[in-house]
């Protein structure tokens, strides 16, 4: 926990930011409409833009001869109306050139297919002509850029993603396993657990990336292939950043994130960055906007805790997207109400794919501030000025922290075991979706919650949730024995702690090692239940709550039993268990609810603990609040994601941020509305 402002992310820009992709590349035979950009930036309240993204063939049109007028012309025409730069290097697309003159750039898939020229992230992290023209392009970026006075922050690429299988990747892979394995070949085999199917290996070049032609058996290699993706990817953003951080020490560098995107590490990542931002396409209107509005908070939330500070919120769409099945508009309202969510989570801007929606191409109709008909005289444009309005007067709200006495372990790596594992059902391990809905009670009372991964520091907590922590990391195991001796809960669900981090499985019984004692349990077998079947929990004989896809068969040692299954050939065992262990306790829940029995289990804990909720009166289904701190003041977000008013009623006095009025008892807050409110500490 932190319980200090932090600095603004841009210290010579310390405001909120709001802003979108700008891709005036796109528009040079077109003068008149990126004027009409300059008239319309301010008036959209807009302080800053996001350009040249996938801009490297206007700046490299051919090889070895740059031409960076488009961009000296953008960066003037910025700094002359106000606005700044988020100045992106152009790595995540290239031109035709390259790939013609030197194709090892582009990327092998895992069938050992090399990929044609053509759409986007389609290269190598490994190539070293790629890192080479990379680095060269970012040194003369910054170079050229770094007095100017519209330059705030570095956009590295876009969106990081997917894997290259070519031979340099086979070899840097080789290498990255002898250094882990000390270049004992017997270590590797025996963490692998090679000799099943006589899978052994006898020389370090028989060693492949996972491949659906080849070996996938082996878990532990599917394992270090996916550190491996990681790793590399960090080696290229830091061959990225290294000119920059050169030339511009002080102007932060970032690369936007896709929320809890499978491929890479972002625990890792976070490492190689200043500043977390990441971009967030929620798909609002299907239904329930409430379960959508805790999704979403989740993703925020996990960005926050990456680093433990505010984040960029890098890309959101001011109105409808493009590409998901149904790309509905989102309604009056909503863009507002997604926007505030951002800030109230620990986002210290609101910014959107795009600017200006493009005239071809596979996005000319993804949702853009500025339409195709070209003026402001549109809904979107109006809404996207009404947040800017707003975000004008949330400065003081700039670099201050989220104060969270839970955390939800949300670990990469176990998520990448449990969902390589076969067992249990293909269909219904979900665990993010568990994650998340652990998270629901927290989220519906305005609790604020941090999403850490194993690794994380576990001191400052009250109460630690490790929904199906199938992996134990080294150290993990002694971290949580720690955290519960000194007084700390945690809460542990079935299928937890069943392999290391080599995906071994743990002998003498689980949860493996020292767990037992902790939660004062061992577990025998789980029972995968098919859609249909569902048990019955009975906790203290009195409440009863359905069981479905997962019912482990759990002994109690020291443990003490809250809940039974009360059917099937496990009739009366034990479903919930409470250890008291050390000043602290640890629960161990060991079927899958449906959401009613977390609910009220979360009521108790959270009363038991007394974990601080940013508002201390009940709010209406639906209706929710989140809060974010300096050391003087609190600031309050509520959200209503109904589509009807809601009435909350307040038993003190608050000051509301955006009006500068005070609020006192019965208040009615708008369908999709949202309040900030300010209040002394
Ligand atoms: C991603 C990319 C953008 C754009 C948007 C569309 O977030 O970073 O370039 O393609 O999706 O939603
Ligand atoms: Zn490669």
């Amino acid at each position: 926990m932190n319980n200090k402002k932090h600095d603004a992310i841009c210290k010579n820009f310390p405001y909120m930011l709001h802003g979108g992709d700008y891709n005036p590349d796109q528009w040079l035979e077109f003068p008149e409409i990126i004027n009409e950009d300059m008239r319309l930036i301010p008036l959209a309240h807009c302080n800053v833009m996001s350009i040249n993204i996938f801009a490297w063939s206007t700046l490299e049109p051919k090889e070895g001869e740059y031409d960076f007028s488009y961009l000296d012309n953008i960066m003037d025409r910025l700094d002359k109306i106000g606005a700044k730069a988020i100045l992106a290097t152009p790595s995540g697309a290239r031109p035709g050139w390259m790939s013609k003159n030197h194709p090892e750039v582009l990327r092998v898939d895992e069938t050992r297919h090399r990929n044609l020229h053509g759409a986007r992230h389609n290269h190598c992290y490994t190539s070293p002509y790629y890192r080479k023209k990379v680095y060269e392009m970012n040194k003369k970026l910054a170079e050229r850029y770094k007095n100017h006075p519209a330059l705030i922050l570095w956009h590295i690429s876009n969106e990081y993603g997917g894997e290259c299988h070519c031979e340099l990747c086979q070899k840097a892979f080789r290498e990255f396993l002898k250094e882990k394995y000390n270049n004992n070949l017997d270590k590797l085999n025996n963490a692998y657990w090679s000799k099943f199917w006589s899978h052994t290996y006898t020389d370090w070049e028989e060693i492949e990336s996972p491949s659906p032609r080849g070996e996938m058996a082996v878990h532990a290699l599917n394992l270090d292939w996916k550190r491996f993706v990681t790793h590399q990817t960090m080696e290229f953003i830091k061959n990225e950043i290294k000119p920059i951080k050169e030339i511009t020490p002080d102007i932060p560098a970032t690369t936007n994130l896709m929320g809890s995107y499978r491929g890479l590490d972002y625990f890792k990542i976070k490492d190689v960055i200043d500043v977390i931002s990441w971009d967030n396409y929620p798909r609002w209107h299907n239904g329930d906007n409430v379960s959508v509005g805790c999704h979403t908070a989740f993703m925020h939330d996990l960005n926050r805790s990456l680093k433990n500070k505010p984040f960029l919120l890098m890309e959101s769409a001011p109105s409808l997207t493009n590409w998901q099945d149904f790309n509905k508009l989102k309604r009056p309202g909503m863009h507002m109400l997604s926007s505030m969510q951002a800030v109230a989570h620990g986002s210290d801007s609101v910014q959107y794919f795009q600017w200006r929606k493009s005239r071809g191409s596979a996005e000319k109709f993804h949702g853009a501030v500025v339409d195709h008909c070209g003026h402001e005289n549109t809904r979107v444009f109006k809404e996207v000025a009404e947040v800017g309005k707003n975000l004008e007067k949330l400065d003081d709200i700039v670099g201050t922290y989220t104060k969270s006495e839970t955390a939800i372990i949300f670990d990469w790596e176990n998520r990448w075991a449990i969902n390589d594992m076969q067992a249990m059902a293909k269909e219904t391990k979900k665990i993010d979706e568990t994650c998340e809905n652990h998270y629901k009670t927290f989220w519906k009372k305005g609790i604020n919650v941090d999403i850490i991964d194993s690794d994380c520091n576990f001191d400052n907590y009250k109460l630690i949730i490790a929904p199906m922590l199938y992996m134990i990391k080294p150290g993990v195991t002694e971290k949580i024995e720690k955290f519960v001796k000194n007084g700390g809960t945690i809460v542990a669900t079935y299928a937890t702690g069943w392999v290391d981090e080599n995906d071994l499985c743990f002998l003498g019984g689980v949860p493996g090692g020292i767990l037992k004692d902790v939660f004062g349990i061992w577990s025998e077998e789980i029972d995968t239940l098919f859609p249909h079947d569902f048990n019955i929990v009975k906790l203290d004989n009195v409440k009863e709550y359905k069981a479905v896809d997962y019912c482990e068969i759990i002994h109690p040692s020291t443990a003490k039993t809250l809940g039974t299954y009360s059917k099937d050939f496990y009739k009366d065992m034990s479903a919930i268990t409470l250890n008291e262990y050390g000043k602290g306790k640890a629960y161990y829940i060991a079927f899958r609810d449906t959401g009613e029995f977390l609910s009220d289990f979360y009521e108790n804990i959270i009363n038991d603990l007394n974990i601080e909720k940013s508002l201390e009166i009940s709010l209406p289904y639906g209706v929710t609040a989140h809060s974010r701190e300096d050391e003087s003041y609190k600031y309050i977000f509520i959200e209503n994601y109904n589509d009807t008013p809601q009435e909350i009623v307040f038993d003190k006095e608050y000051q509301n941020v955006l009006t500068g009025k005070k609020i006192y008892g019965n208040i009615t807050i708008d369908e999709y509305g949202s309040i900030i409110l300010k209040v002394k500490k």
